[in-house]
């Protein structure tokens, strides 16, 4: 019988009899009789948990007839027989930066694919989103008694011990934090960019094979499913155009404004030493998906940058791609913001304008595909985190070729303020570590 397929919604009515015909198993039924029977906790869309039993339900499919059915339990053929006993896939969680802002869609990610978050730090205090999904979670604002309870819980090594630390925090700190999970023997999920600068990707990869752990990072956009069925089909033009000897780059023309107000300088954020800057913070999902569906960059210009926006242009292996970041209101297209709209995302390839709405809610997807031994690792994330550390350290081109259609518009505004964007630190001070 094929395992675990995937973890599915499925619904009480449509488990009944399902479940009557599981139950006749004389070991499944005693099983059952330790819980009631009633459809478990909630239901989330990717599958749910009975609390009794402690572990997702999930879909099996048969090899031999092809059926799929509801399942909850292991089965294990051991010497002295056929052994059922429940499945204990439950993790545990730990997250680091729970007061943010994107913190909650990685408790709403936990929840959802059915395990648990444990604990939570942050030096602020406003995380009340704990109460929603995990009211009973420990918090700490100071990460020492935070790392002083996760490794407490390895060295117990109770059903308490962690197994994925979830990061949230700002960018510039989360190698510091990924070494703290690494340390107490968890994996790790952690926000994009993984890390500022590349060469922190190197010393995460050796602290990898160190502890034997795994780190993992959020890059939604490629689960996107309208996404991976372009890169699909790309490939496949390409083979088909390889065949015919007619191959040629794509033209593709990347825009993104995102409005930001005041407080973006005030933040972290606004500070390309602990952010990365706008190509950094905001870019990384495009730089990266840009690669992922066109290959390797061979050639990059840099045609204008300041603190809020940037724009230039890659040669990548299959495509040529004009790319504009704006995180200036005035940059939106006219009329946006009286339609309440702050963000305008536009992709076009050879003309043609991709469609990625529903992008910034893919966390459940992305722990659902780590769960399911998937996931997106340190060499995934490397390409985009290279590419834009280079883009920050580029001069500006003085005479662009190929320039984004924006590119006039944003150089006739002044900048909303005065200041250049700082190079990225040598790796002597990069101040990420
Ligand atoms: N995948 C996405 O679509 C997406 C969207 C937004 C942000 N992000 C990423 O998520 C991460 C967090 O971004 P955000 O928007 O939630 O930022 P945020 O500033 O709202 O949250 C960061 C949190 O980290 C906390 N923090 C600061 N120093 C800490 C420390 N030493 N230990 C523990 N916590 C600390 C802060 O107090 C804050 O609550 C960033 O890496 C960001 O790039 C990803």
């Amino acid at each position: 019988m094929i395992e675990v397929m995937a973890l599915a919604g499925v619904n009480a009515s449509v488990m009944a009899p399902t479940l009557a015909s599981i139950a006749k198993s004389r070991a499944l039924a005693q099983l059952l009789a330790s819980g009631p029977l009633a459809p478990p906790g909630p239901a989330t869309g990717e599958g749910f948990v009975r609390p009794d039993l402690q572990g997702p339900w999930v879909t099996r499919v048969s090899q031999a007839t092809g059926r799929r059915r509801a399942c909850n339990h292991t089965k294990i053929l051991c010497k002295t027989g056929l052994r059922v006993q429940p499945r204990r896939s439950l993790k545990n969680f730990a997250l680091i930066g729970a007061a943010g802002y994107i913190a909650p869609r990685h408790m709403q990610a936990i929840h959802a694919t059915g395990n648990r978050l444990l604990a939570a730090t942050d030096p602020h205090d406003s995380v009340g989103a704990l109460d929603r999904y995990f009211p009973d979670a420990l918090f700490f604002t100071e990460i020492e008694r935070f790392d002083r309870f996760v490794e407490r819980a390895r060295r117990a090594n109770s059903a308490d011990r962690i197994d994925f630390v979830s990061i949230c925090s700002p960018n510039y700190l989360h190698d510091a934090h990924a070494r703290l999970a690494l340390r107490v023997h968890a994996d790790v999920i952690c926000e994009k960019p993984l890390t500022i600068n590349p060469w922190n990707l190197d010393a995460l990869q050796e602290l990898e094979r160190e502890y034997g752990h795994r780190i993992y990072t959020v890059l939604q956009l490629r689960l996107l499913a309208s996404l991976s069925s372009l890169r699909k089909r790309l490939e496949a033009d390409r083979k088909a155009a390889c065949a015919a000897g007619t191959g040629s780059k794509a033209d593709v023309v990347l825009s993104y404004v995102t409005r930001r107000g005041p407080w973006y300088d005030v933040s972290w954020k606004g500070d390309p030493a602990r952010s990365g800057g706008v190509a950094m913070n905001i870019g990384i999902h495009f730089f990266d998906l840009l690669l992922w569906l066109f290959g390797a960059c061979q050639r990059h210009e840099l045609h204008f940058a300041d603190r809020h926006r940037m724009a230039g242009m890659l040669e990548l292996e299959h495509a040529n791609v004009r790319w504009l970041l704006s995180l200036d209101k005035a940059d939106l297209p006219a009329g946006y913001l009286d339609q309440g709209k702050p963000a305008y995302r536009s992709l076009t390839v050879d003309g043609q304008e991709l469609e990625f709405t529903g992008f910034t809610e893919l966390h459940t997807a992305t722990y659902s595909d780590i769960l399911r031994g998937g996931g997106f690792g340190i060499d995934d994330a490397r390409p985009s985190v290279e590419l834009v550390y280079q883009l920050r350290a580029n001069e500006i081109t003085t005479r662009p070729e190929l320039t984004h259609p924006g590119l006039q518009a944003l150089t006739a505004r002044p900048s909303r303020t005065a200041t250049t964007i700082t190079p990225p630190a040598s790796s002597a001070d990069d101040g990420a570590t």
